[in-house]
């Protein structure tokens, strides 16, 4: 199973005081050598965190797989066509939010996202839908023609006692349906260094995990590299 770094907030840390540190190419540079499989990063339309030069820097300095996550807007489009990270992955996205709240609404807007996924293809990128953990978006992912699909596991994070039981089972079952109707399965939001091993234990056909808050706060107590190397000794 492997791991992506999202390396959005050592941007945000930067963004939040106009410097030019802390770099988040200096940070993919510590996390690639520690051992992370990809590097992910969020390129939002009000360009909290992550900005172009970052995406542009990004693209020429890894050697790992870049992971661009962007709403499905024309003009993020645009860029990531010129750009062409490794993979794109479709996330939904709403000004006020903290952070992605939810999962792609696929089944719901086939038309809207079928000529961007078909230009991403053409370009060359990997083509990943987050969902909600649900059949009906499965279906409409494999409809589309994605390959990928990340399953959301933030209400999961952030639910306790039986109705944490009962997402945990949902995302078992959205697993095994996505595995067996030939979608690779990715999984990520709110994943951390506590509940990743009951999530592991629980969840089959899982190929790679996207986290990203939980690391780089980790990092700031002990260190980028220590940080991924945990969470990387986790998952094997
Ligand atoms: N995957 C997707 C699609 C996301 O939007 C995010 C948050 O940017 C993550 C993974 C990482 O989530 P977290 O920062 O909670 O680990």
């Amino acid at each position: 199973m492997k791991l992506g770094v999202n390396i959005d907030h050592v941007a945000t840390l930067r963004q939040q005081r106009g410097t030019e540190y802390p770099s988040p190419l200096e940070a993919a540079a510590l996390c690639e050598q520690a051992g992370a499989d990809g590097i992910t990063i969020h390129l939002r339309e009000d360009r909290r965190h992550i900005q172009d030069a970052d995406l542009h820097g990004l693209r020429q300095a890894l050697q790992i797989p870049l992971n661009l996550e962007m709403a499905n807007s024309p003009g993020i489009v645009d860029i990531a066509v010129a750009t062409r990270p490794d993979e794109v992955c479709l996330v939904p996205e709403r000004r006020q939010e903290l952070t992605t709240e939810g999962g792609l609404e696929v089944a719901g807007q086939q038309e809207a996202l079928q000529p961007t996924v078909a230009r991403l293809k053409d370009a060359g990128i990997r083509v990943s839908l987050f969902i909600e953990p649900s059949i009906r978006q499965l279906e409409a992912a494999v409809k589309l023609g994605a390959p990928v699909v990340e399953l959301h596991t933030g209400r999961y994070c952030n639910l306790s006692g039986e109705a944490r039981e009962v997402e945990l089972l949902r995302i078992v079952g959205a697993a095994r349906h996505g595995h067996q109707i030939g979608l690779q399965i990715n999984a990520g939001h709110g994943l951390n260094y506590e509940n990743l091993p009951e999530f592991l234990n629980t969840v089959p056909h899982l190929d790679t995990l996207n986290i990203g808050h939980s690391i780089v706060a980790r990092a700031v107590m002990v260190g980028m590299a220590r940080a991924v190397r945990e969470m990387k000794d986790l998952i094997q």
